[in-house]
């Protein structure tokens, strides 16, 4: 994964290339580090951990140079040591680097056999040695690097600096996201144009294969040819994205909170004064198409599994799903001219992005359901429909979830509607129930004194146990998710009904059951696998409305309850106490809740 930045300015560029790695954070913190170039020298400071550990390096040992590169790190190769942090500097060349390098080891033999000596265990290691060795050939920089580029097989973002060039910084991009921005008298770089915001509002995008040779008064873009390529630059409105946590201790709590004001605006892009679905950009024709494939990652696949119960239901329309890393490698049998949707947080995800292109090349519409409208993904659709959950800062997932929910079911509903096989009576019947959904959240966040009660046990735990059936099963997944991530509790989603296949042999009185079981079509069924769980003395929490309280009425569980509400628009409002359940028991196990150990809120590596 990894975050990586530019600037080449007029006043020393430790500063913002601070500030620029801040918001790249939820990109990885394993280390960071950051090179300048100091009369025409190449110096650097690096740490191990977060953003805050290299600052008080930067206090204690300042750099001043006016050009200069930044990371922050998730480790892929190599430990996450200051050895491995970036940047990477070999013979008068600095670099930094997004991606993998996937014949790092084939290329370190060859430089070790010419007498190369490595630093570190990374695969970017290998690209500052290529491109140092073709300055020592009396390559000029654009020249260099443009040499060593084809040699390198996988993803990358690279930023390069090169010592005695102090008007010179050259950026590279193949399948990792890069953006350039435009100053006065200074340019800059960054791995996404969120992170250029104090620093420009006008932002270009590299595209794969692009160079681009950024001087302080202008930026040049070259395919590897060494070809002058025109990318657009547009102004991008950036006064949305100022973030704060408010009154609350954690992003997490903060975006949990804000659910029910930020579905309802993402639900109110799509429904009409009457009543109706209505998605402008959608051009597709639902009655010609026979299936719908889904595509994502974590969370996001989970949304998108909730969706194929939708689907199904709604507009009869065969759903496959399948998570991006997967569907990318097998022989997907697409029908000419079918959807595919893609569902994202970030739109930068790795293998969704590959996802997306390879239903591309296979002759589906993209659609893509995202929250960074800037995205690389955003970019790449046929079709874009916005969730507007604005700036997730938590690295696990919640409000951007529940707004992907709010915006495929939407999908879901039109399309039934245009096929013919949802009346307009059932659409309107759908749409107040949608309309009533952040007030049901609104209610589910009521639940919070008594979801901490419950946190407190689960916190003791090893490990929990989350069940549900129909669209209550992927909650379970997402309930399970959550704690894991959050708590670094073991936590498993299963399906009820799946629990005698296997899972049940687990049951103790130290495994606590998570039963998601609202009174919908499965409730009964559900009610049976808890009683299951209930005579071989698991521990129930049972999270359900008000009428599957009292059909349930056991003393042998705790209850969440929640009020009644359409079986359609209850995902949304049951994922609430999900998210409070992961967040308070993280709150008091005391862990990294917004940025949990190992994560990184973007995945941009596959
Ligand atoms: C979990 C979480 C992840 C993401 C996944 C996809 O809380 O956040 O599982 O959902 O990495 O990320 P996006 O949605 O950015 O594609």
């Amino acid at each position: 994964m990894c975050g990586i930045v530019g600037v080449v300015g007029r006043g020393p560029a430790s500063a913002p290339l601070l500030d620029a790695l801040r918001r790249l954070e939820y990109r990885g913190y394993d280390s960071a580090g950051i090179a300048t170039l100091e009369a025409g020298s190449l110096t650097r400071r690096r740490a191990v951990g977060k953003l805050a550990n290299l600052k008080s390096r930067l206090d204690s040992e300042p750099l001043s140079g006016r050009i200069g590169i930044g990371h922050t790190r998730w480790a892929t190769h190599g430990r996450p040591d200051e050895n491995n942090a970036h940047p990477h500097m070999v013979g008068g060349v600095a670099l930094v680097h997004n991606g993998i390098i996937e014949n790092h080891r084939e290329l370190r033999n060859e430089l070790k056999a010419a007498g190369a000596h490595f630093t570190s265990e990374t695969d970017s290691e290998v690209v500052a040695h290529l491109v140092s060795r073709e300055r020592k050939n009396g390559c000029e920089p654009v020249a260099a690097v443009r040499k060593v580029l084809p040699r390198l097989n996988g993803t990358f973002a690279l930023a390069f600096l090169f010592e005695g060039h102090e008007n010179l910084l050259i950026g590279a991009r193949k399948g990792s996201p890069l953006a350039v921005g435009y100053g006065r008298g200074e340019m800059f770089l960054g791995s996404d144009a969120i992170s250029l915001a104090p620093l420009t509002d006008v932002v270009a995008y590299l595209e794969d294969g692009d160079l681009a040779v950024l001087t302080r008064e202008q930026i040049e873009f070259l395919d590897v040819n060494g070809e002058r390529l025109h990318r657009a630059s547009a102004k991008i409105a950036f006064s949305a994205l100022a973030v704060h946590k408010g009154e609350h201790r954690h992003f997490m709590a903060k975006e949990i909170h804000e659910q029910p004001k930020v579905v309802g605006q993402t639900l109110a892009q799509y429904i009409d004064r009457n009543r109706t679905i209505r998605l402008p950009s959608v051009d597709v024709d639902f009655g010609t198409i026979d299936r719908v494939s889904i595509v994502a990652c974590g969370t996001a696949f989970y949304a998108g599994l909730i969706a194929k119960y939708w689907f199904e239901r709604y507009a009869k329309l065969p759903v496959e799903i399948d998570i991006a890393s997967e569907f990318r490698y097998r022989d997907v049998p697409f029908g000419a001219g079918n959807l595919a949707i893609f569902v994202s947080q970030s739109g930068e995800t790795a293998d969704t992005l590959a996802s997306l292109e390879f239903a591309k090349t296979h002759g589906q519409r993209v659609l893509s359901v995202v929250n960074v409208q800037t995205s690389t993904m955003a970019r790449a659709s046929n079709i874009v429909l916005p969730t507007l959950a604005g700036p997730e800062i938590g690295v696990a997932s919640t409000k951007a979830f529940t707004c992907q929910l709010a915006t495929l079911i939407c999908i879901a509903i039109a399309a039934g509607r245009s096929r013919g096989v949802l009346s307009a009576e059932d659409e309107s019947s759908l749409v107040r129930g949608l309309a009533e959904i952040p007030s049901y959240m609104a209610r589910a966040l009521e639940l919070e004194p008594k979801v901490h009660e419950l946190a407190r046990k689960i916190s003791t735990a090893s490990d929990a146990l989350f069940i549900g059936r129909g669209t209550n099963y992927p909650l379970a997944l997402e309930g399970a998710l959550k704690l894991k991530e959050v708590t670094y509790i073991h936590a498993e989603g299963y399906a009820a009904g799946e629990l005698k296949h296997g899972p049940i042999a687990l049951i103790d009185k130290n495994l606590p059951v998570i039963v998601i079981a609202p009174s919908d079509r499965t409730f009964e069924k559900a009610m049976s696998n808890t009683q299951e769980v209930i005579a071989r003395g698991g521990p129930i929490i049972l999270l359900t409305d008000q009428k599957g309280a009292s059909l349930a009425a056991s003393s042998a569980c705790s209850v969440l309850e929640l009020p009644d509400m359409p079986q359609s628009v209850a995902p949304l409002a049951l994922a609430v106490p999900l998210q409070l359940l992961a967040y308070h028991s993280a709150a008091i196990l005391g862990t990294d809740v917004d940025q949990p150990r190992n994560l990184a809120k973007s995945v941009t590596v596959e």
